[in-house]
Order: C-alpha cells, then sequence, then structure tokens
C-alpha cells in the first residue's frame, strides 16, 4: 500500500527557501513527504522522521537514504526531544495530521466504517485503551459531547443513546447502528463524522497537536519555516490560533486586567488563508481535497 504524500510540490518549495539544518517530518508515516524533501534537495537537510505509530515507522522507514533517521514518538514529545537530543539548526518541521491510506485501509486498525473489523482506532497499538473499551465505559452525556465537540454531529444525542444502548465493539454494528439513527440518505456524513470524532478523542489529537505546535515553534532557527497539512476544521482553527498567537495577536478579552492568552511575537504568517491543492491533485488523490497547508516562519 502507497500513500501520496499530499501537496508535495508546495511543501518542496516552501522548505526551498530556509537554511540548511534540521528537517523535522513529525508526522513520517510513510515517509512520502520525507523522501519528496530528500530528493528536492539532497544534503540540505538532515532528515528526522518521527510516527506515533510503530507499524509505519517499520514500513516506510526500511531502506531509507542515508540523512533520513527515524524515530516512534507522539509528536507533542517533540519538544522535550529536542532539547534532551540537545538538536539545533531546526529550519523545517512539516505536520501532515490524521492518519495515512495504509492504516484507513487496514481492517484490524479499525479506523474505516466501510471495513469489517474492530473498533481499535489506536495510532499505537501497543498503548492506550482501544475505541471499542472507551466506548464500553463512557456515559452517555460524555457521549454527546465528543461526538458533538470532534464530530459536530447533528445528531449526536440520539447517536450517542445508541451507542450506550449496544455498545458496539466492531465497526460493521457501529454503521448499522448510525444508519438506523439518521437513515440511509445521511449515513455517509454522519457515520465520517461519529469515526472522526471517536478518532481524536482515542488518540487526544487536538491536545497533541495544540502541545507540539506551541512547543515546537520557539525551537525552530531563525528564517526556518514551520508548515502544517490540516484535514478539517478543528485541526485547521488550532493552527490559525496558534500561528496568530506567535505572531503576536492577542486574544484577552477586554476584562482581563493584563495579557493571558500566551501570545508572543516569534513567528511571521506566511499565508493568511490556507493553500489548498490544485484541482488536478484533488482529482488525482481524493484524499487531497479536504486539505489546508498553512506555514509560518521563524523571525
Ligand atoms: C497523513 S499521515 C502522514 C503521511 C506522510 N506525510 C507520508 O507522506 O507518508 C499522518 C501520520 O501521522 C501519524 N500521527 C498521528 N498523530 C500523531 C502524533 N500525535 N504524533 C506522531 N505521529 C502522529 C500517523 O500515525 C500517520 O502515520
Amino acid at each position: 500500500m502507497s500513500h501520496v504524500p499530499v501537496m508535495a510540490g508546495e511543501i518542496a518549495e516552501i522548505f526551498a527557501a530556509v537554511p540548511d539544518g534540521i528537517f523535522i517530518d513529525a508526522t513520517f508515516g510513510l515517509g512520502g513527504h520525507s523522501a519528496v524533501i530528500s530528493k528536492s534537495f539532497g544534503r540540505k537537510f538532515r532528515i528526522i522522521g518521527i510516527d506515533r505509530d510503530p507499524e509505519m515507522l517499520a514500513r516506510g522507514g526500511s531502506d531509507l537514504p542515508e540523512n533520513i533517521k527515524t524515530r516512534q514518538m507522539r509528536f507533542s514529545e517533540l519538544p522535550a526531544f529536542i532539547e534532551n537530543s540537545k538538536i539545533s539548526s531546526i529550519s523545517g518541521v512539516l505536520f501532515d495530521l490524521g492518519l495515512n491510506s495504509a492504516q484507513l485501509d487496514d481492517e484490524a486498525r479499525g479506523f474505516s466504517f466501510t471495513h469489517p473489523g474492530p473498533i481499535d482506532m489506536r495510532f499505537d497499538r501497543t498503548s492506550g485503551p482501544t475505541a471499542a473499551e472507551l466506548i464500553a465505559k463512557t456515559s452517555e452525556s460524555d457521549l454527546i459531547r465528543i461526538l458533538k465537540e470532534y464530530g459536530q454531529e447533528r445528531q449526536a444525542r440520539a447517536i450517542a443513546r445508541a451507542i450506550v444502548r449496544e455498545r458496539p465493539n466492531d465497526t460493521q454494528s457501529m454503521a448499522l447502528l448510525i444508519k438506523g439513527v439518521v437513515g440511509p440518505q445521511r449515513f455517509t456524513k454522519s457515520a465520517a463524522r461519529i469515526f472522526q470524532a471517536l478518532r481524536i478523542y482515542v488518540n487526544r489529537e487536538l491536545e497533541e497537536l495544540k502541545t507540539a505546535l506551541s512547543g515546537v515553534a520557539p525551537l525552530v532557527d531563525t528564517g526556518g519555516r514551520l508548515a502544517v497539512i490540516s484535514y478539517h476544521s478543528l485541526e485547521d482553527g488550532i493552527v490559525k490560533r496558534q500561528f496568530l498567537l506567535d505572531s503576536g495577536k492577542c486574544f484577552c478579552g477586554p476584562a482581563e486586567p493584563r495579557c493571558v492568552c500566551g501570545k508572543r511575537k516569534i513567528l511571521k504568517i506566511m499565508t493568511r488563508k490556507p493553500l489548498t491543492p490544485a484541482l488536478e491533485e484533488m482529482e488525482r488523490n481524493p484524499r487531497a481535497r479536504s486539505a489546508k497547508l498553512r506555514y509560518a516562519e521563524r523571525i
């Protein structure tokens, strides 16, 4: 199974303009973007590829050029890793969020409502509870909040009620249950939202992103760049807000006696509006359709 790196041309262009140094691919996956960077720039960068999923590193991390090293970790651990390993001269960091085709298509991972399998949904199958285990013990009110907040699903309440009644532990029972609540016409959209919500919850994806973005930006060298490709509005909202905070915008309300929002002036935003893939890429690669790319430069 191959994964076509999204907006590869744009990514290569963004990092052509940075000083030589270390390039961190914070979501290595099957190594698509790292390969593009390595091929485009040769020895300009030493690439460190990290991924939370050891299975992806085992598949994508074999037979790599000598300038690419990989390591398993969560990207929220990157700031501590960089500081503890005394890594300097970081001139590029890329986050390509979400999951890759190999994970989505693997039935045993339970990420897709179209494939039968257990509802696992962990990026790292060696640690933490599966989605099924969480579903088995989460209260109806917590489920409603999760489905609303992370899935933006209008029928969150009715779906949560059905989940608590049936406590499904495989993808097809879950899909059937969702269809039973929303009907066949709204099924595909709702199922995508519910599966997205559960995946975000299981992997604490939004907390991961906030911690990584705010922690990594100060560690990038002047002139270096930080780029993020996101695939839904919750991710993009976090990236947009963190970039604004890091470019000095204050988010405190008028009632605040002094600034508490954590703004700092360390980045110059290079994308007022996010970049999106060319029509041709969207046609060729359906996964690219929802991609939004924002990047900023360390000042
Ligand atoms: C869209 S894929 C990246 C694909 C990659 N750019 C390529 O071209 O092959 C996202 C990857 O990020 C990983 N991932 C998701 N959350 C993570 C986290 N918090 N820390 C590290 N890796 C994470 C997933 O396991 C997945 O392999």
